[in-house]
């Protein structure tokens, strides 16, 4: 088993990313069996697909992998590393660019929503993105990757490309790459904005209020689920009672992914009663979950020095698990290496 995935270091880690996809990454590391293998990176060369400030990019990197180590991920079981120290994903990006087809990157849904009304102005570099991401699992022969809902579309994407390159560059029985299985959290696939349940938590919403970072301290976890948007009524008794009530629907999620107990479970308990009493509770529920991630994490932000230094660890690990699958794609294309 091999387990790959990443985050976009820009801005701080969110509830949406925690649920989504870092406690899987924890969890797979602890599960893994003897001769697996988790890769967990930052993905700095996807950062520049949209306008972006260097300085905090370069800040931002290096809070990141605080962060991750602060929600459990253990740098010596596992390979942590950013893409920029491992310029194999950068060059199989471009040897991929000769099997993706331009149709397959238009019916990309992340495309359209960043692009927006502004498609001519948008760069390529977030039109080629998802060929990228499809290099950065393919290098590592990744078997799992586990991300929330929204990374779906991509994954499909990168599985096609290995297919299609297998198809036409290999022997039937010798394809070059594995094909990778998404690893989607079947309770947080998609946490919500706290200010609108039809739009994810993300890290680009310019209002704070719309998502809980795991930065946050107590106060702030309190205040920002107190001003959660929510409906005049009280909880549904059932399940079903949440249809059409996204942002409740949002909450009892986020509930029910923290504490592990089942939607069922909390709305027998909540029930009948209004947000002022169902909010205060979510709210310890979240500081209790996220103030040990919290403290560990200003611990470790500021060390300079360590965070370099676990970054320039994990490269020369990924360097070397690349290596092989890069030389066999340049091979398999009629590159000549030297
Ligand atoms: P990114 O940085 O936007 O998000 C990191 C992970 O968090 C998940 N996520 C969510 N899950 C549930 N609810 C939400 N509101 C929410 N918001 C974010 C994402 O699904 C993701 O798993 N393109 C990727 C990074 C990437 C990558 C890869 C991932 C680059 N290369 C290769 C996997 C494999 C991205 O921008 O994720």
């Amino acid at each position: 088993m091999r387990v790959v995935s990443g985050i976009q270091p820009t801005g701080n880690l969110h509830l949406g990313n925690y649920l989504g996809a870092i406690r899987n990454w924890v969890r797979m590391q602890d599960d893994m069996q003897d001769g697996g293998q988790c890769l967990f990176f930052l993905a700095d060369l996807h950062a520049i697909s949209m306008p972006h400030d260097p300085a905090q990019l370069r800040a931002g990197t290096l809070e990141m992998v605080a962060a991750l180590v602060a929600c459990g991920i253990d740098y010596d079981r596992s390979i942590l590393f950013n893409q920029t120290q491992v310029p194999a994903h950068a060059e199989l990006q471009w040897l991929l660019n000769g099997t993706a087809r331009m149709g397959w990157l238009n019916r990309m849904t992340q495309f359209k929503d960043k692009s927006g009304k502004n498609r001519e102005g948008a760069s390529v570099a977030l039109f080629s993105y998802p060929v990228l991401q499809a290099a950065d699992v393919l290098l590592y022969q990744a078997t799992h990757v586990p991300v929330g809902d929204d990374q779906k579309q991509h994954l499909e994407l990168a599985r096609d490309i290995a297919q299609k390159f297998n198809n036409d560059f290999c022997a039937e029985d010798a394809p070059l790459f594995t094909l990778p299985e998404p690893y989607i959290p079947p309770q947080a696939a998609r946490i919500m904005s706290l200010r609108d349940g039809s739009a994810k938590m993300s890290k680009s919403d310019v209002s704070e209020m719309s998502r809980i970072d795991l930065v946050d301290d107590a106060d702030t976890i309190l205040k920002k689920i107190k001003k959660a948007k929510t409906d005049p009524e009280p909880l549904p008794s059932e399940e079903a009672g949440l249809d059409g009530r996204p942002e409740a629907l949002n909450l009892v999620t986020i509930y029910s992914a923290i504490t592990g107990q089942s939607v069922e479970k909390i709305l027998s308990e909540f029930g009948g009663e209004g947000f002022g009493k169902f909010k205060p509770a979510l709210a310890e529920v979240l500081v209790e979950t996220l103030a040990p991630i919290n403290a560990r994490f200003l611990e470790l932000k500021d060390d300079r020095e360590s965070l370099d230094a676990i970054l320039a660890r994990g490269a020369a690990k990924a360097r070397e698990l690349a290596s092989p699958t890069l030389s066999a794609t340049y091979d398999a294309l009629g590159l000549v290496r030297g």
